[in-house]
């Protein structure tokens, strides 16, 4: 049995550890890194699964800044989801699911709009993740668009905006 519990300062190396092992030690020249730069995860959406006290996955949501075209308006927030890690002995039991499940609904509660990830489609397409309601949004760090995916958490949220996905630390994108 696993359990899903807020991430605390104490797990910072191990969350560290476990995200150098699952992407490796270059994982910070991704492109979602540069949307997280210098920000603070989201509060109560810092979530470490834990088994028999060790720390087995961890999900993380950011602060996140559209710069939309005129007439596009978006909705009450919008959270970067990622990374997303298991530990690759505890893989395959639900986990990464059990994750991303809690956090969304924790995203919902506090009043979050939708969620915006840079990950593999045919991983999170299971959960309801799609680039179609965020094709109009582009992140230019991220070579392959596709690989750009949202989820509503209300109706209607994502689709049809059009303009950046631009890090919450920048008033302006910087291209
Ligand atoms: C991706 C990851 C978080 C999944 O965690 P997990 O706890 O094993 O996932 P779950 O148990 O909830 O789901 C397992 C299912 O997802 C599938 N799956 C895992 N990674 C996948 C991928 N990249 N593409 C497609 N399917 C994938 C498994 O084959 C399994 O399928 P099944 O249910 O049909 O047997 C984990 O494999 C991991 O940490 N990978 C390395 C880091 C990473 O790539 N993270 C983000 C994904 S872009």
């Amino acid at each position: 049995m696993f359990s899903i519990r807020n991430q605390t300062i104490n797990d910072q190396a191990p969350v560290d550890h476990l995200l150098d092992l699952s992407f490796g030690a270059d994982r910070k020249t991704k492109s979602a890194y540069t949307l997280r730069q210098g920000l603070v995860a989201v509060p109560n959406l810092a979530l470490a699964a834990e088994q028999e006290g060790e720390l087995v996955g961890s999900i993380q949501f950011w602060p996140l800044k559209l710069d939309l075209v005129e007439g596009s308006v978006a909705g009450t927030g919008i959270v970067l989801l990622g990374p997303l890690a298991v530990h690759p002995e505890r893989q395959n039991l639900g986990l990464g699911q059990a994750l991303i499940g809690e956090g969304l609904k924790r995203a919902a509660v506090l009043g979050y709009c939708g969620a915006i990830l840079v990950g593999d489609p045919a991983y999170y397409g299971r959960f309801g993740f799609d680039h179609g309601c965020v094709a109009g949004l582009t992140l230019s760090a991220e070579p392959v668009q596709s690989r750009v995916q949202g989820y509503e958490l209300t109706d209607g949220s994502l689709a049809g905006l059009r303009g950046k996905i631009i890090s919450a630390g920048n008033s302006i994108s910087d291209d």
